[in-house]
C-alpha cells in the first residue's frame, strides 16, 4: 500500500513518531497492516553500527533489502531509522516506485541541541543512547529532506520538541489521510507512484536513449581513431561517419583519452539539457549528429 520513510537526527523522536503513526493507522476504518522496520529489529547496537562506514553501509543495506522484501499492495511499511542520506532516501523511493505503491517522508525536525539533551537523558536512564563522538558525526552528516526532491515528497513535518507527538498530531493525521485515501481511477492522484504503462515506457525510453547515446558516441570515436591512425597523425578533415551525417573536421589530431573525456562531458550535457530543453536524441543518427557537431565546435578548423 505504502512506504513511509521516517527521517531525522539521532534522538529526534523518530521511534515515537513511528509508533504514533501506526496507532493512528489502526484507528482508521480500514485498519491496514502496518509493519515498522527499525534497527532494533535486527538487534543492532547504535554505537557499533555507526562507528565505521562499512558497518553503517551494511546497516543501510540490511534495512533496504528488508524494505524491498516487505513492500506490498496490502501493507504499510514504516522505516524507522535516521535515513539521513539523500541518496539513500532516493533508493527507498525507487523501491516504492518499482512496487507501484505510495510513498512519503515523515521528518522529525528538532534542533541539534535538543537531540543532544535527549541523548544525554537516555544515557542517564540507561536507555539505548549514542556515544558522543558518533552522535556529533551523525548530526554533521545529516542531509535535511527537501520537498523539492521527488524522493522527499510529499514531506510531512513533525516538531517533537514543540509539540508532543501522538496519534492525533496534525502531521500524522495528514499523512494517514494521504496514504489511505481512496483514489478515483479517473482522476488519478499524480503523487501516487503507479508504474503505469506511461511511466514504464518513459523509463524505458530514458534508458534506451542513454544506451543509444552511449553506443552512438562510441561509434563516432571509433571512426575518428581509425581515421587518425590511417592519416598517421595528420588532422582528420572531411571524415564521413555515415553518409547522412555532417563530416568530422578536426584542426588537430586528438588522442583517445581526450576523446573519451569529451564524450563523457557531452553525455552529461545532453542529460542535463533534457531536464529543461528538448528531450535527448532518441535515435542513433541524431545522437551521432549532435556529438559530431559538438566535436567540430570543440576542435573545429573552421
Ligand atoms: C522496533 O520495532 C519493533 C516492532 O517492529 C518494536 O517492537 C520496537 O519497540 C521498535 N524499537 C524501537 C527502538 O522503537
Ligand atoms: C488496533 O486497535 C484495536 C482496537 O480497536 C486493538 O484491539 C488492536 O490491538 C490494535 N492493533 C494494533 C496493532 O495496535
Ligand atoms: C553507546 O556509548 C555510550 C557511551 O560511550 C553508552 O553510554 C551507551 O550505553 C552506548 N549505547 C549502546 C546502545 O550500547
Ligand atoms: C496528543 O498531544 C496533544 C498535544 O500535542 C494533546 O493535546 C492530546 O491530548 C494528546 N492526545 C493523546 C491521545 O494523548
Ligand atoms: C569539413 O570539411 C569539408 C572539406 O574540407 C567541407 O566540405 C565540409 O563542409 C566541412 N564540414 C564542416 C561541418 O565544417
Amino acid at each position: 500500500m505504502a512506504l513511509v520513510v521516517i527521517c531525522g537526527q539521532p534522538c529526534s523522536g523518530k521511534s515515537k513518531a513511528a509508533i504514533s503513526l501506526s496507532e493512528a493507522l489502526n484507528n482508521t476504518e480500514s485498519k491496514p497492516t502496518v509493519r515498522i522496520i527499525n534497527e532494533t529489529s535486527f538487534h543492532l547496537n547504535r554505537n557499533q553500527t555507526y562507528a565505521e562506514m562499512t558497518s553503517e553501509k551494511n546497516l543501510r543495506g540490511v534495512l533496504r533489502s528488508e524494505v524491498d522484501r516487505s513492500l506490498s499492495k496490502d501493507n504499510i511499511i514504516i522505516v524507522d531509522s535516521l535515513n539521513s542520506i539523500k541518496g539513500y532516501r532516493y533508493e527507498l523511493w525507487c523501491l516504492a516506485r518499482a512496487a507501484g505503491i505510495r510513498h512519503c517522508v515523515l521528518f522529525c525536525d528538532v534542533e541539534e541541541s535538543q537531540c543532544r539533551n535527549w541523548n544525554q537523558e537516555r544515557r542517564e536512564n540507561n536507555e539505548p543512547s549514542y556515544d558522543d563522538h558518533i552522535f556529533l558525526d551523525l548530526v554533521r552528516r545529516f542531509e535535511r529532506p527537501d520537498r523539492k526532491n521527488r524522493w522527499d515528497s510529499p514531506l510531512f513535518e513533525l516538531h517533537p520538541f514543540k509539540n508532543e507527538i501522538n496519534k492525533t498530531s496534525p502531521a500524522i493525521l495528514d499523512l494517514v489521510d494521504y496514504i489511505t485515501k481512496k483514489v478515483d481511477s479517473k482522476t488519478k492522484d499524480v503523487k501516487i507512484l503507479q508504474p503505469t504503462i506511461a511511466t514504464q515506457s518513459a523509463r524505458f525510453s530514458e534508458a534506451n536513449s542513454l544506451y543509444e547515446m552511449d553506443k552512438a558516441t562510441q561509434e563516432v570515436i571509433g571512426a575518428i581513431v581509425a581515421a587518425q591512425s590511417l592519416a598517421m597523425g595528420a588532422p582528420v578533415v572531411g571524415l564521413a561517419v555515415s553518409p547522412d551525417l555532417p563530416t568530422v573536421n578536426l584542426s588537430r589530431s586528438v588522442g583517445l583519452p581526450e576523446l573519451r573525456r569529451l564524450r563523457k562531458t557531452f553525455i552529461k550535457l545532453t542529460g542535463q539539457s533534457s531536464l529543461s530543453g528538448p528531450p535527448p536524441p532518441s535515435d542513433a543518427d541524431s545522437a551521432k549528429r549532435m556529438f559530431i557537431d559538438y566535436l567540430n565546435r570543440e576542435f573545429g578548423s573552421g
